[in-house]
């Protein structure tokens, strides 16, 4: 038996979720260019949970039960108020989304349509816990969701209590198509391995949050933004980078472990960092960004991964660093959950071997002769 570092190269188990072939990612054997350019993030989710795109009607009943489910019991509104104010917003996430299962009387019924409701429900509840957490550490009161939006305009309305423009809905939107699924990710295998023992999607999606807090998963678009900070002007750029790059030190928001090319959606997030810096009249975040690629992948060969890009844009969207990785949550748990279910449908527990490196023929000593 000889192990595999970090399992690079092993194919896992069989899905009809996403594909990453030959460099090009597919949701459901849809390439990720056509989605990011037409459609919209419940367009998206449908897809991933059903297999096929929804009708019209099917997408209005969608954001109907989207609108229906995402108020919060007020036991966890009464929870994360007692949260200490600087706490880790993914600690936050991952705490409160585990604490939505005490209130929900179905969290461990465990027929498909009850676990496709409990996705259906999750993907609602989980935008209004990250905006009804940003608000509450900083002394204001949660705003109630609205029915019969998008995700994307109800997390922005609930994050300010103010009607989001219109750019900066279509902008989340389409971020929120990017990182919706992505094959076997750290994040979703983590999800599928808790819930082959059969245990409950919401412990499935706990799991999954902790996974993806990470800065080597999703936590690296918030990293990304901590160095830009750190640079602070484009003049600066360049001594930074360079000094990282002779320390050999990990840049944030490049590299990836399945794309050694290039990752098919950071073009995406570039054009929109800089569509947005343009409407903000702030270009610095862009240009600078544009030159750390120039400088990592001119020395490194490294290209920038879905996560570079989204912090400039996230900023332009006047969103705090620390919400980052949860609106990555808020996107990905519609992934997560499509895997969570495709799991539950064929289902073997997940229970891998490890190579031992470990010593052998050892006796037991009696403590008073250690
Ligand atoms: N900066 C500097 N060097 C890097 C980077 C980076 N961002 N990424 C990889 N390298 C180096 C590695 O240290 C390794 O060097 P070595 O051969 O001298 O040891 C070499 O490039 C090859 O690394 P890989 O084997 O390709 O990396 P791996 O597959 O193990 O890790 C990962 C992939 C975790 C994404 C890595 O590239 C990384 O840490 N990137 C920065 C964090 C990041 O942006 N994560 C987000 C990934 S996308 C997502 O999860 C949403």
């Amino acid at each position: 038996m000889t192990a595999t570092k970090g399992l690079e190269g092993i194919v896992a188990t069989t899905s009809s979720i996403s594909s990453i072939i030959d460099g090009a990612l597919t949701y459901r054997g849809i390439d990720i260019d056509e989605l990011a350019e037409h459609a919209t993030f419940e367009e998206v989710a449908y897809l991933l949970w059903y297999g096929k795109l929804p009708t019209q009607s099917e997408l209005d009943e969608l954001v109907g039960q989207l609108g229906n489910y995402a108020p919060i019991p007020d036991q966890v509104i009464q929870q994360i108020k007692l949260y200490p104010k600087d706490t880790n917003s993914m600690a936050a996430l991952r705490t409160a989304i585990s604490s939505l299962a005490l209130y929900d009387e179905d969290a461990n019924e465990m027929s498909p349509e009850s676990n496709l409701q409990k996705a259906i429900k999750l993907q609602a509840q989980l935008p209004t816990v990250v905006a009804a957490f940003a608000r509450i550490r900083e002394g204001l009161g949660p705003i109630a969701p609205k029915q019969g939006v998008t995700v994307a305009y109800n997390f922005l309305y609930m994050l300010t209590g103010q009607e989001p423009d219109e750019v900066a809905v279509k902008a989340l939107d389409q971020a929120l198509v990017l990182h919706a699924d992505h094959e076997l990710n750290a994040s979703t295998f983590a999800a599928r391995v808790t819930v082959a023992t059969l245990s409950d999607i919401y412990s499935g999606v706990t799991s999954a949050i902790g996974a993806l807090k990470g800065p080597l998963h999703g936590g690296a678009n918030e990293a990304v933004m901590v160095m830009l900070e750190e640079i602070g002007s484009i003049d600066k750029v360049d001594s930074y980078i360079q000094h990282k790059l002779d320390n050999k030190d990990k840049i944030m928001g490049f590299g990836h472990r399945v794309y050694k090319n290039g990752d098919p959606r950071a073009k995406h997030l570039q054009k929109m960092s800089k569509e947005l810096g343009k409407l903000t009249g702030n270009l610095e975040l862009y240009e600078m960004s544009i030159r750390i690629e120039s400088l990592v992948t001119g020395q490194k060969g490294l290209k920038p991964n879905v996560d570079f890009y989204s912090a400039s844009v996230y900023t332009a969207l006047k969103i705090p660093r620390d919400l980052f990785t949860p609106i990555f949550a808020i996107s990905r748990l519609s992934g997560w959950t499509a895997h969570i279910l495709e799991q539950y449908e064929n289902n073997r527990i997940i229970r891998p071997r490890a190579e031992y490196t470990g010593p052998v023929g050892q006796h037991y000593i009696p403590i008073n002769q250690r």
